[in-house]
């Protein structure tokens, strides 16, 4: 498999991101993990702007510090995936949404790419003070609990949520050191 890294987004990517968002617009996707960017298409320079503060927030029950990388292939530089990584929670949080959101581009799909990019998180969360993470998914998105799954992560309740996702919802914890630990001679290869 190929190797992959996480990026800031910067000014440099600007047509590159904008793709991103076409194609799962083209596909008709669903977008997660994209920092809000699929509501800056007309504004990228707005949405750089949102992630330094995103990143800089004191958490409070609106916002909560925040990053957003762009997932990207060594051998092309093209970016695959993206992600956000919530430093801290907040009621709503803890609720819905947990520590990360991701996605991966339709094109690239199936390849194994998504578990690289919660590898790489959760080595973020480590280098945060983060060592368990919470993180949820549609009942109905096997690919995003399975992601999960495939770092030890546990569910730990699973419940109809009639206020935000309006589904079926699993909650997952995920506990980063022995995650990273168990997994490392497998997804070190690949970043
Ligand atoms: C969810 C998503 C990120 C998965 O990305 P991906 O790169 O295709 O995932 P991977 O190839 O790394 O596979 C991860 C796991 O899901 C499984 N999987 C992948 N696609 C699947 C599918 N269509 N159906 C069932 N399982 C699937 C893989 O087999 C793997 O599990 P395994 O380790 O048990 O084999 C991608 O489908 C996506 O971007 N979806 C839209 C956005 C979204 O739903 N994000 C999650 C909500 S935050």
């Amino acid at each position: 498999m190929d190797r992959l890294f996480f990026e800031i987004p910067d000014i440099k990517r600007k047509n590159d991101a904008l793709d991103y968002i076409k194609e799962h617009i083209q596909y008709g996707s669903d977008i997660n993990g994209s920092g809000g960017l699929d509501r800056y298409t007309d504004d990228y320079e707005g949405w750089l702007d949102k992630l330094e503060k995103d990143y800089k927030t004191v958490p409070n029950e609106e916002r909560v510090p925040a990053r957003t990388f762009f997932l990207v292939r060594e051998g092309d530089g093209r970016i695959v995936g993206m992600i956000n990584i919530r430093l801290a929670l907040n009621e709503r949080l803890r609720k819905f949404g947990g520590h990360i959101g991701f996605g991966i581009r339709p094109t690239e799909r199936g390849k194994g790419y998504n578990k690289i990019n919660l590898y790489l998180a959760l080595k973020v969360c480590r280098e945060n003070g983060i060592h368990e993470v919470l993180m949820d998914a549609d009942l109905d998105n096997p690919a995003s609990w399975k992601t999960m799954e495939a770092f030890g992560g546990v569910r730990i309740r699973q419940y109809y949520d009639d206020e935000f996702a309006h589904c079926e919802v699993v909650d997952y914890t995920i506990d980063v050191d022995s995650a990273l630990a168990d997994h490392a001679a497998e997804y070190e290869p690949y970043v």
